[in-house]
């Protein structure tokens, strides 16, 4: 059936996602944590492919060197009873007070060798269990108070520590590349780095830019108010999409990480259009894991977190079907082709046409008719949109 998950789906959730326990900045723990073998085991039995997770997640900070060791074993022993896969880590620059200014552009320069060091050891240990990805989210690089932090110092600094960690990956012969998880805020102010757009023009100012793209998150471009589709798309066109992490996010507000689905329901039928549908003669145009960050509301119980997880792929392979049949049904190809939306493909200028023979084209501007295009020469746009809805609706 089509909406049952397999590990060929690419589907990875966060050990932090499941493992949330309800923690918010109002209230504590509504559920208790969960082992590391359950989740494993569950995230397996669910149709999951991959497990993710930051240092903290797996050992807490400041285990000793011991404790962590037996987390380790721990995690490879239940990998290897349940062929789940760890394709990305991350590490945890965020909750330890030591990073309460940020950690590699805090303005102290002990945190921010300290945080170097923190993130040599997680990539040395992805690299161990075979991650591809290593998702850089600086929550904590930011600032509240414009006098507080040098922007273009932190800039530098947050490329000085880029570019080590592309040499270091490069010496180590690490097959890892690492990916850059912009948020425009919270829990900071401000944050650097704040959407995907600065993100992919910072990557291309690094010594090895080919290492380095973005893990955009749908609800921290929609808290900016900003078209999650619309970036993914400029992103493929970059080649910048390493990773994405999927979730809900409804308008500009606080982070809701919501299952995937549960915000803009529309952009979210568009992105999986775009992932699936969109690379040569109709393929995906991303071939990566199908990462969910998201958090299972606090009001659940166990059984609504792990509802909550099958959503989010159900929830994708959903969109995925009805992105196929809206591709398959031909009034849609009609009205794609009303709307001219092939059209954008063509270049402007002929072959080998350049600006001075566009400009002895008469046709182009002397006789262009522009007043055909008052009252007239509509793009029918409203109309394929409203197709997609109905297909998303299941009315089609
Ligand atoms: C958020 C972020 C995080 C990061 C994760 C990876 O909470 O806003 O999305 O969940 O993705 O910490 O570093
Ligand atoms: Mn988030
Ligand atoms: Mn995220």
């Amino acid at each position: 059936m089509y909406l049952t998950p397999t590990k060929a789906d690419k589907f990875s959730f966060g050990l932090w996602t499941v493992g949330y326990n309800g923690t918010d900045p109002f209230g504590g723990p509504t559920r208790k944590g969960l082992e590391i073998e359950d989740v494993v085991t569950k995230l397996a039995e669910i149709g999951a492919y991959g497990l993710t997770f930051h240092d903290d997640d797996l050992f807490p900070f400041g285990s000793s060197n011991q404790q962590r060791e037996t987390m380790i074993q721990r995690l490879k022993k239940i990998l290897a009873e349940t062929g789940i896969e760890i394709p990305m880590v991350t590490t945890n620059l965020f909750s330890a007070p030591v990073f309460k200014d940020g950690a590699f552009t805090s303005n102290d320069r002990g945190v921010r060798r300290f945080s170097l060091r923190k993130a040599f050891r997680q990539l040395d240990l992805g690299a161990e269990l075979g991650a591809k990805t290593f998702v850089m989210w600086g929550g904590r690089e930011g600032a509240e108070y414009d006098h507080a932090k040098n922007v273009s110092g932190a800039i530098e600094r947050y490329r000085e520590a880029l570019n080590i960690f592309g040499e270091y990956v490069t010496d180590k012969k690490y097959d890892i590349r690492f990916a850059i998880e912009p948020k425009p805020n919270e829990p900071r102010g401000d944050i650097l780095l704040p959407t995907l757009g600065h993100a992919i023009a910072f990557i291309n100012t690094l010594d090895r830019p080919e290492l380095f793209g973005v893990n955009p998150e749908v609800g921290h471009e929609q808290m900016a108010g900003l078209n999650f589709t619309a970036g993914i798309a400029q992103a493929i066109e970059h080649k910048k999409l390493f990773h994405i992490d999927l979730n809900g996010q409804r308008g500009i507000k606080y982070d809701q990480d919501l299952v995937f689905g549960h915000g803009d329901l529309m952009n979210a039928f568009t992105l999986i259009d775009l992932l699936e549908n969109s690379g040569p003669n109709g393929t995906p145009a991303y071939d990566g894991p199908r990462h969910f960050d998201y958090k299972p509301s606090r009001t659940e119980d166990y059984e609504g977190v792990w509802d909550s997880a099958r959503a989010n792929m159900r929830n994708y392979l959903i969109f995925k079907e009805r992105s196929k049949v809206f591709r398959a049904d031909p009034a849609v190809q009609q009205a794609l082709r009303n709307s001219r939306v092939s059209e954008i493909s063509i270049p402007t200028l002929n072959p080998g046409e350049n600006y001075n023979e566009l400009i002895a084209d008469q046709s182009s501007f002397e006789e262009f008719n522009t007043d055909e295009y008052f009252n007239g020469k509509g793009f029918a746009f409203v109309r394929l949109n409203q197709l997609a809805l109905e297909h998303l609706l299941g009315v089609k």
